[in-house]
């Protein structure tokens, strides 16, 4: 068996953002400065981190950032109308409201009211139908980066069986989604499946994304198969913080003939993809510009 390939997320961002950051240039020279909101309520210490990586990540980019912070017991309400205020502002592309919201403000609710050519993240119904359908609409970005990593790394994924395991909003089913939508083969398994080990057996493509440390053992890999931990898990060992991944690393790099690290796999692909999809959302904001890069829908 040859040696396990580490599949570089932090290289393959920077590819991304470098870009970005000239596709930036274009709009700036078009009159059109990309701007990205960003809203965080409450004062969750990792939100705050995801938050603040993101608005640095756009800055770098030359995307303009706005950063709103509301507190943890403020009413929906307040929420919903900070929504309407940058859904109705020309200069704002690109809207994201951190997840999770503290538990009294209804998540659906407040997706559901960001505008659709704004939804960065691509959580708003309309951007999630037109992702099942097949469509060219604005997508999430984790599982945007994952199958990414996932194309630098096969090439073609037509035909390949790609096993997902979890089936959250935010990545495991929109991540079955654009893996369809590349002909592969899925399945999706979570945490009340059977024969876990099995079906992962079967798979050429792994996605972890469950949210269980180091769940995926070597030996539920097929020799030669690719695997992309989606998981960020924070594990004191010893008194000391460790950040593990879904899968248990040190056994699947003895199968897997590609993984993605953890830290430095995935996550710096999700920040970068936002910046993509800030772009896109300014796109359709102004058709006019860039007709370079592929059309996408304006959902209804
Ligand atoms: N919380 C964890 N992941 C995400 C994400 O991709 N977007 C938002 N808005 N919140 C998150």
């Amino acid at each position: 068996m040859s040696a396990v390939t580490l599949i570089d997320g932090k290289a393959a961002a920077a590819r991304v953002i470098a870009e970005v950051t000239d596709e930036v240039k274009v709009f700036k020279a078009n009159g059109i400065a990309p701007a990205l909101a960003v809203v965080l309520v409450g004062e969750d210490p990792a939100s705050q981190v995801y938050v603040r990586n993101k608005v640095r990540r756009a800055e770098e980019c030359g995307i303009r950032s706005l950063e709103f912070e509301l507190p943890s017991q403020c009413q929906a309400g307040r929420l919903l109308a900070l929504i309407d205020t940058l859904n109705a502002d020309a200069s704002v592309h690109g809207i994201l409201v951190q997840l999770p919201l503290p538990a009294h403000i209804d998540e659906h609710l407040v997706l559901q009211a960001i505008a659709p050519v704004k939804d960065v993240d691509g959580f708003h119904a309309a951007n999630v139908g037109g992702l099942t359908q097949g469509r060219e609409v604005l997508t999430p970005c984790t599982p945007a980066g994952c199958l990414r990593l996932l194309q630098d790394t096969c090439g073609d994924l037509s035909g390949k069986h790609a096993v997902v395991i979890g089936r959250s909003n935010i990545v495991g089913k929109p991540m079955a989604a654009l893996l369809l939508k590349a002909h592969c083969t899925v399945t999706v398994v979570h945490s009340r499946s059977t024969h876990l080990p099995e079906l992962c057996r079967l798979a050429d493509i792994v996605v972890a994304a469950v949210g269980r440390p180091r769940l995926v053992k070597g030996d539920w890999l097929k020799d030669g198969a690719v695997v992309i931990d989606v998981g960020i898990n924070r594990l004191d060992e010893g008194g000391r913080a460790r950040l593990v991944g879904d899968v248990d690393f040190d056994s699947a790099c003895t199968r897997a003939a590609a993984i993605t690290p953890v830290p430095g796999g995935v996550g710096p692909m999700t920040i970068a993809l936002l910046m993509k999809n800030t772009l896109a959302a300014a796109r359709l904001q102004h058709s006019s510009v860039d007709r370079s890069q592929p059309a996408m829908e304006i959902p209804a």
